[in-house]
């Protein structure tokens, strides 16, 4: 098998399948390689501020959905926010992410505000992570000051997605559509997937992985699928044919979509997920930072919230502070040779595009 940037979908897929142990060394070394001579040793360190549990929307994977009446649900206060944004510029981090449900009773005007007051008061960059949105809410977000967006496809078999995310109301989703307006307003833009949700098949995965270059993307941000019982795909009431060629939702198979596309987009960032982490508490995050991933994202969420964002079970740094995961990552970061990264962090690619 070929190790090169230029790798096309058919050798991505063969990656994927590979499982001889020597040969996947070699692809986490040739990731880490790539890594190293296109953005660095610096890893670059992003505060999570989860704003609201709120949803409108029933994603069959995700804990937060609108249909789970066990989860308790929370909204932020706009000063919790602010001082969250505080604490995360404290840490030196150059980042805050705000993150929420996509919950359609939250006005644009009223994120705006939140936007503009973080830039204000913090002059970080904010990344937002709020869901589909029409355009005009987009555009005055970034109007306010927001400078980045995610929001990961999830799977690019459209029928699969339709499985697992129903519409809302008469909009059809669309995400490929919602991200290229969010270029086209000039965010600096992040998708991602899950690996192994039910019904992925090698193929897909493959095809995710190639479009991540395709589309330019900035960030992309991978994850492990796992099972929520609260959710009708974690409970059995939505199965999903089970192709022949069912991608796992392991720790290998990260590492492996991690690397394939550190390789194929080198100059992009790509987080060492929490979902990772989840996986594999001990050393999850170190092996993703390095084979692949740039980025860790600390949670800086207060404890009496952050326990109420619970997409999966088990979720790591639940229990955790936001001084403690600063404290943490700062350690783990270290112990692997690598360095805390200045300022922003935006892209590589971002530059290079101009
Ligand atoms: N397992 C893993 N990742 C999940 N996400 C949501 N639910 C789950 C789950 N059960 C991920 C989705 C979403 C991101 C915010 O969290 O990919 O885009
Ligand atoms: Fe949260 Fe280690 S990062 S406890």
């Amino acid at each position: 098998l070929r190790l090169a940037n230029d790798l096309n979908e058919n050798e991505i897929l063969a990656w994927l399948c590979e499982e001889n142990p020597e040969n996947l060394d070699k692809l986490w070394q040739y990731a880490d390689k790539v890594r190293k001579e296109y953005v660095g040793d610096d890893v670059f360190l992003r505060g999570l501020i989860e704003i609201s549990n709120m949803c409108s929307r029933n994603c069959a994977y995700c804990g937060i959905r609108a249909g789970n009446s066990k989860t308790n649900r929370y909204k932020m206060q706009v000063d919790e926010i602010i001082k969250s944004a505080h604490d995360a510029k404290r840490f030196g981090y150059g980042t805050v992410v705000l993150q929420s449900g996509e919950d359609r009773s939250t006005n644009a005007f009223e994120i705006a505000e939140i936007v503009r007051q973080i830039k204000h008061e913090t002059g970080l960059a904010v990344t937002l992570s709020l869901g589909e949105r029409p355009f005009e809410d987009y555009k005055l977000w970034k109007e306010a000051g927001a400078d980045r967006y995610l929001l990961r496809f999830e799977t690019s078999d459209p029928d699969l997605f339709k499985l697992i995310h129903p519409s809302f109301g008469s909009t059809v989703s669309d995400r490929f559509r919602n991200l290229k307006d969010l270029k086209k307003l000039g965010f600096e833009v992040g998708s991602g997937v899950m690996v192994g949700i039910p019904g992925q098949s090698y193929e897909t995965l493959a095809h995710d992985i190639w479009l991540f270059g395709n589309m330019e993307l900035e960030m992309v941000g991978i994850g492990p699928y796992i099972s929520h019982p609260e959710t009708p795909l974690g409970n059995g009431e939505v199965v999903l044919s089970i192709p022949e060629n069912q991608v796992s939702n392991s720790e290998l198979m990260t590492y492996k979509a991690i690397a394939l596309t550190r390789i194929t987009c080198p100059d992009i960032n790509i987080p060492a997920t929490t979902a990772l982490a989840t996986l594999n508490k001990n050393t999850g995050r170190e092996l993703g930072l390095e084979r692949g991933a740039n980025v860790v994202m600390p949670n800086v969420t207060p404890s009496k919230y952050r326990v109420l964002y619970e997409l999966y079970p088990d979720k790591a740094c639940l229990n955790e502070t936001a001084d403690e995961c600063n404290l943490c990552l700062s350690a783990r970061i270290k112990s692997i040779g690598r360095t805390i990264g200045v300022g922003s962090g935006t892209s590589r690619a971002m530059k290079n595009r101009g």
